[in-house]
């Protein structure tokens, strides 16, 4: 019998396209009679709209309509509490009104026959504004701080901190990032017989759907969003940001195809970031290093518009073992965006707080970090007083230390030397939740010899098409190269959203049902066909491999393939959907995947220079059904954690909110030359109380013990304790080593 691909290093399916650039991602659509929008966005970061002047801009060659607030058709809010599918990024719809929340907020959008016509209107509509000093800082006394109904307590964590013989106490710090993903967020809408058709670039096709029909006010089924390709979202495109039913809107009052994108300067403004956070943590342990307390207090900036919370206290009631754990979260209404999901949000900016404490406690007892974890290892979730689904942390960090050398970590600040460079090496935790969903997929086998498998979810990059693909191929053996995985359509059976490392995990049992129905449909004709070979046996006795049809316990060769049982029959194809539902386990396991992460950085003193030298990294994600895809995965984690550790910040004017480095030549991401080596080691236990095929997710988890191996590290070479993010070498300076 064939071997299956799942566990493989798959190429991905897809990757002829995008390398080739035959991919099209959603403003490469080639539409006939396009007009292009382009929002004119506030200049001011609070206040009202007093007036807006387009006599000059409609006279412009090539302008069809200038829309604002005060001239058009109402855009809905959407129904809240949200139902599935119907999650907005910004609560508040575009031109609701004359109010202006933040620098940015689309104020008008100029409809023109080409874009520079549009733009150049767009540069000639006057907009005049009563201001305000907008508020920007967390600190700002003039803010409001509200308390969110996340807050976890166990035993009595301030008692015992304040009795404890051993105490850290620190705040950290991330300032707000932004995705920068390289495809900018852009829509095309098509308006026709009343009923739209959307070109997106998106993170959930259906969640899309159901945004766009609650705010143009039509019925779900007249809205349908095609996104075959995301050139990157990382939780920027999970939600509609206001382009999407704008474009929307526009095509419908002017009876044409309308793109709207949104240019790079304004992804800073109006498409989600990571908001800024400030963490108190105080932990308290004993003189053997066994944690009597965990304080975690976390705020974080959020818009007039929406509650956001950036979940930061997320996984400190289940991480470690403690008897006494607090976890607070607040909130700080800001003039900034409404923030969204970032890359493992909540647990990333979080774990770089607890993980860093954990560090200065380490240091402050004399205990080895990685010592430290294991004294206080959780072998249950204490929040929960459930087992974990799986957990192998202690092997990952075992594995680690062990392919790292750890063991030659001499502790002392500044001791060990390569050349002219201060070696210093961190380790971290990292952790994951593990999610599962619902969803339905369908799987038809056709006369020609293929197979085709279908659901209205999206590939994101992350190998999506792969992934059904390769399960289709699983079941039936049927070669990849034969099986046509269809996605990013929202007419196609419903599938989930990308989002929360939760995709593959949640559509790999939906596509191995309709794989496994699909197949019981064809060997009941296979014993129902005069000269099929199997004429008049028991269906049963059947099974599918290589995508030949034969008797189980013998070789496919003794079988046909499956075509010529269609073909006998006449029949063009047999399909066959299935819906499954969430983790099996969930209401018995506390589910989450793990990791451990071990960086080395260089620190040359006489030049100033800080840079990552090595990272590994081991994951304990359950089953990887793409190693190539997941290992992609953990790559990607861990090129975006080294930029949030040294290079990202969003930096906001104060007058006025503007984000002053709202471009690539300002906005730093790592590129090659600040990427070192890099390893990932899957460890591969499968995790049956999340699905058949034990896989968790791996999308976000690369990214949570980076920043905090990374501040860690810098502290082992240059004894600079680095609690603001990011880690910059003008920070570093007063290091005495
Ligand atoms: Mo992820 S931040 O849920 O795209």
């Amino acid at each position: 019998m064939a071997t299956s691909v799942v566990g493989k290093e798959v190429t991905r399916v897809d990757g002829r396209l995008k390398v080739t650039g035959r991919a099209a991602y959603a403003v490469d659509h080639p539409i006939e009679n396009l007009a292009y929008g382009v929002p004119v966005a506030s200049a001011i970061g609070s206040g009202k709209i007093t007036g807006i002047d387009a006599s000059v801009a409609e006279k412009m060659p090539g302008v069809l309509a200038v829309m604002h607030h005060g001239n058009t058709e109402p855009i809905f809010r959407t129904a809240e509490p949200f139902e599935r599918d119907s999650h907005p990024g910004e609560n508040r719809p575009p031109f609701e009104d004359d109010v202006v929340y933040y620098y940015g907020q689309f104020v008008a959008l100029v409809v023109a026959n080409t874009l520079q016509q549009a733009q150049e209107a767009a540069r000639h509509v006057k907009v005049s504004y009563d201001a305000k000093k907008p508020l920007i800082s967390l600190d700002d006394p003039g803010a409001e701080t509200k308390p969110t109904r996340r807050h976890y307590t166990r035993g009595d964590a301030d008692a015992a901190f304040a009795s404890a013989p051993v105490k850290v106490d620190a705040t950290y710090v991330i300032p707000t990032e932004t995705h920068n993903a390289m495809e900018m967020h852009g829509s095309i809408a098509v308006w026709k017989d009343g009923k739209f058709t959307l070109y997106e670039t998106t993170q959930g096709v259906m969640n899309h759907q159901g945004v766009i029909s609650q705010m143009l006010g039509v019925p779900v089924e007249n809205v349908h969003v095609v996104s075959p390709f995301c050139g990157g979202g990382f939780g920027s495109k999970l939600f509609p940001w206001p382009q999407s039913p704008l474009a929307a809107l526009a095509a419908r009052t002017l009876g044409r195809p309308v793109q709207v994108t949104v240019p790079r300067s304004l992804m800073f403004t109006t498409t989600g970031h990571r908001p800024e956070t400030e963490q108190h943590v105080r932990l308290g342990a004993t003189q053997d290093g066994k944690l009597l307390a965990i304080a975690h207090e976390a705020k974080n900036q959020t818009s007039p518009m929406n509650d956001y919370v950036e979940g930061c206290t997320e996984p400190t009631p289940f991480l470690y073992s403690c008897p006494n754990v607090t976890a607070v979260q607040s909130l700080v209404t800001l003039n900034i965006g409404t923030p969204t999901s970032m890359r493992g949000p909540g647990t990333t900016p979080g774990m770089f707080a607890l993980d860093s404490a954990m560090d200065e406690l380490a240091v402050k007892l004399n205990i080895d970090p990685l010592e430290l974890r294991l004294r206080n290892y959780a072998e249950k979730d204490e929040s929960s007083n459930r087992p974990f689904s799986s957990k192998h942390l202690r092997e990952c960090y075992q594995t680690g230390a062990e392919k790292f050398g750890w063991s030659k970590r001499n502790p002392k600040v500044g001791s060990m030397r390569d050349g002219n460079e201060i070696l210093g090496w961190g380790m971290a935790t990292c952790t994951w939740g593990a999610y599962r969903g619902g969803a339905q997929a369908r799987v038809r086998l056709s006369a020609d010899g293929r197979a085709r498998v279908s659901c209205a979810t999206q590939d994101i990059g992350t190998g999506t098409y792969t992934v059904m693909a390769e399960i289709v191929s699983d079941k039936t053996g049927i070669p990849l190269d034969r099986v046509d995985a269809v996605l990013g359509d929202s007419s196609l059976p419903p599938g989930p959203t990308s989002g929360g490392s939760s995709a593959t995990a949640t559509i790999v049992s939906a596509v191995a049902q309709a794989s496994m129905s699909v197949m019981d449909d064809l060997f009941k004709l296979a014993v129902h066909t005069e000269k099929s070979p199997f004429n008049g046996a028991d269906s049963a006795s059947l099974v599918m491999s290589s995508g030949r049809v034969h008797k189980k316990g013998e070789s496919p060769e003794s079988g046909v393939p499956f075509e010529q049982l269609l073909k006998l029959r006449r029949i063009a194809a047999l399909e066959q959907e299935a819906k499954t539902g969430g983790a099996p386990g969930r209401e018995k396991y506390s589910m989450h995947s793990f990791g451990a992460q071990f960086i080395e950085v260089g620190w040359d003193p006489g030049i100033a220079r800080l840079r990552v030298r090595r990272t590994l990294t081991v994951m304990d994600a359950g089953r990887i059904i793409n190693k190539k895809a997941g290992g992609n995965q953990i790559l990607g984690a861990v090129v975006m954690g080294i930029g949030m550790a040294m290079l990202e910040e969003t930096v906001y004017d104060p007058r006025n909110g503007k984000p002053v480095n709202n471009n690539y030549a300002d906005y730093l991401v790592a590129t090659n030359a600040d990427v070192p080596e890099q390893e990932v080691i899957f460890l591969e236990y499968p995790d049956l109380a999340i699905g058949e095929y034990g896989a968790r997710g791996i999308g976000e988890i690369g990214l949570t013990g980076v920043a905090s191996a990374i501040a860690m590290a810098t502290y082992h070479a240059t004894g600079v304790r680095v609690r603001e993010l990011p880690i910059r070498v003008e920070k570093l300076l007063e290091s005495r080593v």
